[in-house]
């Protein structure tokens, strides 16, 4: 009858911690939005503290930063890690892994994507697009800001006219270039 004294064993453990609950019931405290004299306010329902941030709350994304020559050359080392085996260096959409049979996707100097907004291709980056993955994994978000400034310096540079290359003081590079 070892199932006996198991119970009644059980209930030597379980009748205490009634008790103990009626006691914690009946302690002296606050009941939520009493008056407490003991604030400067009154209340007994306090505010949580400054700055403090809901645990539900999605971790702040950083802001786009100012486009710098720094940013631009970390864009580019990105760019040509992550991007350009399927978009090429020049954004064409002719990278290396396309020419083996990869799907290809449109080129960065279409109407459409050069005036897509910047968010567009932040997103893209973290999201995966269509039959392109996402890089949320690989690529931080500070570096899909510096690869979307970048992919704009590439789309300048396949669309500036004679007279913004003469404007940024640049003609004399036109010969080297060609
Ligand atoms: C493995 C190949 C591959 C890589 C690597 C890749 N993409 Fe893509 N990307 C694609 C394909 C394919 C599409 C078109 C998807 C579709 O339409 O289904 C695409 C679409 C896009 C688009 C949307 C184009 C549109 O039609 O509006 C953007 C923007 C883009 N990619 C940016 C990037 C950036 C930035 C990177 C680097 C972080 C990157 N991609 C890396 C294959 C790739």
């Amino acid at each position: 009858m070892a199932w006996i004294s198991r119970i009644g064993w059980a209930m030597a453990c379980v009748l205490p911690l009634a008790a103990c609950e009626r006691d914690m019931e009946d302690q002296a405290k606050f009941e939520p939005y009493e008056a407490a004299p003991l604030f400067p306010n009154g209340q007994a329902a306090r505010m949580p503290v400054e700055g403090t941030v809901p645990h539900d709350d999605p971790p702040a994304e950083p802001v786009q930063p100012q486009v710098t020559l720094a940013v631009l050359e970390r864009g580019r080392e990105r760019f040509d890690i992550y991007c350009a085996p399927c978009h090429g260096r020049v954004g064409d959409g002719a990278g290396m892994i396309v020419q083996r049979g990869f799907p290809q996707p449109p080129s960065y100097h279409d109407q459409s994507l050069r005036q897509a907004p910047d968010r567009f291709y932040f997103d893209v980056i973290g999201q995966g697009f269509g039959r392109m993955f996402s890089y949320a994994n690989r690529v931080a978000p500070e570096d899909r800001w510096a690869i979307v400034a970048y992919i704009r310096a590439l789309q300048l540079s396949q669309h500036a006219t004679l007279r913004e290359v003469r404007e940024a003081g640049l003609e004399s590079r036109l010969g080297a270039a060609r």
